[in-house]
């Protein structure tokens, strides 16, 4: 027994030397109480409630075990926790809202960052130089619903993630996508400013054609160095050092929106494959809207059980088209909606509606589902909707029936296009595949979370099994909505930019303090064995489920 624990303690200390809780070199009790009694926040271990509030990942299987969470309060604390940390050797992960589908924002044994309670916002609708609508100021740990709400007080919209418990951390570090990207870019294009704070605890402020640096010491420095800025823009999170704010510009609203939503099955009641018929028409129609037509498509198993409660009949899975126009109704919009509505009269249901604003539309975005699961993904351009991808797609989906598996399994796709494909594939540091980017998709497989992780490393061993299929779909992959398993993640993920955050990496970062899968610099043997060991034990999945599939009738 003795010599098992020694021989996994020595895997996963070993190679990396962080030192954790049950090992000499820890802080003592006294030592952690000091540094708590220094910082507004507050430190909390594993028999505290605001640990347990937050140690469970917003995807179970996730959940690992931190030493301690650091509750920051602001940037003077950030800074405090990371010299701490750095003194003792800690292990840093950084989170702000726990979405990471790889569970990159937590680990075993180690000395989490949190802050999911910096959540302060400042709205100031002034045009600025930089923003003709004015701009808002996001605190890190601020999750997108709040700041919808508090925008749209100001009659404002801002480019933030769909789902309302993702926070803006991680979204807007790896690029971030939105319901309104159409016309208004992704988060980075959005981006004017960043707040951050290094390994070796400089504060610093930087844009894209200056960096103000604050050293621990008091003392400060001026360059017109734009690389870090850009390194933010895209590079991903826990890379770089832990931003705290970031600028964003905002945008003024349309008189109006309207909405839609269709559902269709994928095997007719009658028997027949009608979904390649739907994916194909959708497939031909949908890179050709106009950018203000944002939306999402999500083509899903589900069981006939669900068939007969919900349709009444006995047809298979589920093709759900939600379309969102950033604009009111008009002739135009219609005109685009209408071929979309009710192909070949095979709607189980679809409806549309007339808006108001932005809010109004996003507050019934329901937040998803949260089970235990894996994705893998990829951005697809025009010419990715061939009929063998729609062959791939059904055929993925219909695997749940043919083999009958307890399981979801499902596509999401995000519309992308319009704005997103005006910058240039320099301007930020996204995969230079975005700015030719129609959708961002990711394939999973959801299961139960009751059978614990038993089921965990089969149903990995599945979806990554379909991975080299996918990826010769498109050209390049959302480093936040892809699998846990990349071979080459630096090509697919940033493909002719990585070179560039490598070096910015190596520049800001030299001793590696932060590493996480898959992120710029990571190599087996700059991270801690609990991402290759574990890799198997890293989830989950992107299944936004409108109320309308259950509650109509
Ligand atoms: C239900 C759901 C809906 C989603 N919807 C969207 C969407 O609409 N658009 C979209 O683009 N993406 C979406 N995503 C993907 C989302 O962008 C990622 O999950 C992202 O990682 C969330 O960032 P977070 O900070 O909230 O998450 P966390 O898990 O807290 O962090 C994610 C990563 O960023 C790092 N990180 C977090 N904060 C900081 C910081 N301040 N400084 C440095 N590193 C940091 C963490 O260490 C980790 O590596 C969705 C995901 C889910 C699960
Ligand atoms: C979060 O911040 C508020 C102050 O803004 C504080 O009162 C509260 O205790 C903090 N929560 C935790 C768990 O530290
Ligand atoms: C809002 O921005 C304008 C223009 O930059 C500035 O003059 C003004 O002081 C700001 N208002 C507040 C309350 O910060
Ligand atoms: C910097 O950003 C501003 C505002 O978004 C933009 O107008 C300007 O062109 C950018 N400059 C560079 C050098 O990228
Ligand atoms: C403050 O720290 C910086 C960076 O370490 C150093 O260059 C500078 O000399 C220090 N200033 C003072 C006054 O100690
Ligand atoms: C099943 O229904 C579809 C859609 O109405 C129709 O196109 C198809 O011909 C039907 N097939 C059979 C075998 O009835
Ligand atoms: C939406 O608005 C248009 C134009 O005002 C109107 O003709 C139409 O009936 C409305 N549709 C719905 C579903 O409310
Ligand atoms: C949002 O949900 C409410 C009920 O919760 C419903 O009355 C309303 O019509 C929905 N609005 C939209 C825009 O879907
Ligand atoms: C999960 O694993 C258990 C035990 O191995 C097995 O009985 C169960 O069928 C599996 N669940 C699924 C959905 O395959």
């Amino acid at each position: 027994m003795i010599w098992i624990l020694l021989f996994f303690t020595g895997i996963t200390y070993g190679d990396a030397g962080y030192c954790s809780m049950a090992m000499a070199c820890y802080p003592s009790t006294q030592q952690i109480k000091t540094f708590d009694d220094t910082i507004d926040g507050s430190v909390y271990k594993d028999d505290d409630q605001a640990y347990l509030d937050i140690v469970v990942m917003k995807n179970t299987r996730v959940t690992k075990k931190p030493d301690l969470i650091v509750f920051v309060q602001n940037s003077a604390d950030v800074q405090k926790a990371i010299l701490f940390a750095r003194e003792y050797n800690l292990k840093v992960v950084v989170q702000s809202s726990g979405h990471d589908f790889q569970g990159r924002s937590t680990a075993d044994d180690s000395f989490m960052i949190y802050l999911g309670n910096m959540t302060n916002i400042e709205v100031n609708t002034s045009k600025t130089d930089r923003s003709d609508a004015g701009e808002v100021v996001l605190e890190s740990g601020k999750q997108w619903v709040d700041v919808y709400i508090e925008v749209d007080k100001h009659s404002r919209v801002v480019v933030g993630g769909s789902a309302h418990t993702v926070a803006i951390g991680g979204w807007a570090l790896g690029g971030g996508h939105s319901p309104i990207s159409g016309v208004a870019g992704l988060g980075v294009d959005n981006l004017l400013e960043v707040e951050m704070v290094t390994a070796d605890g400089k504060i610093v402020v930087a844009d894209n054609t200056s960096t103000f640096i604050t050293y621990p010491n008091g003392t400060t420095h001026t360059s017109s160095n734009s690389d870090i800025f850009w390194a933010l823009s895209g590079g991903g999170g826990g890379t770089f050092g832990i931003a705290t704010k970031f600028t964003f510009k905002m945008h003024f609203p349309p008189s109006g929106m309207v909405t839609f939503n269709c559902d269709y099955p994928i095997i007719h009641q009658n028997g027949s494959n009608v979904g390649k018929t739907i994916l194909r028409k959708y497939s031909d129609l949908v890179p050709n809207m106009p950018p203000a037509w944002g939306g999402f498509l999500i083509v899903s198993s589900s069981s006939k059980i669900i068939s007969k409660l919900i349709y009444r009949d006995d047809s298979v899975g589920s093709i759900s088209i939600y379309m969102n126009h950033f604009g009111d109704f008009n002739s135009q919009s219609r005109s685009y909606m209408e071929p979309l509505m009710n192909i070949d009269g095979l709607a189980r249901f679809c409806y549309y509606e007339n808006l108001s604003t932005f809010w109004e539309y996003e507050k019934n975005i329901t937040d998803a589902i949260y089970i235990r699961s894996a994705i893998i993904g990829t951005l697809m351009q025009a010419d990715s909707f061939s009929d063998s991808w729609i062959e791939f797609l059904v055929d993925y989906i219909l695997r749940a029936y043919r083999e009958n598996l307890q399981v979801i399994m499902s596509m999401t796709g995000i519309l992308l296009g319009g704005k997103v494909n005006e910058a240039s594939t320099v301007a930020t540091s996204v995969h230079p595949g975005w700015r030719s980017a129609v959708m961002s998709t990711t394939v999973g497989v959801g299961w139960g979370n009751d059978d614990g992780d038993k089921n965990d490393t089969a149903f990995l061993n599945l979806i990554n099994s379909y991975q080299n299929k996918l990826y010769t779909f498109g050209d390049g992959m959302y480093p936040n909505e892809a699998g846990s398993n990349v071979p080459s993640f630096s090509t697919h993920f940033w493909g002719s930019n990585y070179g560039r955050l490598l070096k910015i990496k190596q520049e800001w970062d030299p001793d590696n303090t932060f590493t996480c899968l898959q992120c710029v610099g990571y190599t087996a043997s700059t991270s801690s064995s609990d991402y290759s060991s574990r890799g198997s034990k890293y989830l989950v999945t992107f299944l936004i489920l409108s109320k309308y599939l259950f509650y109509r009738n």
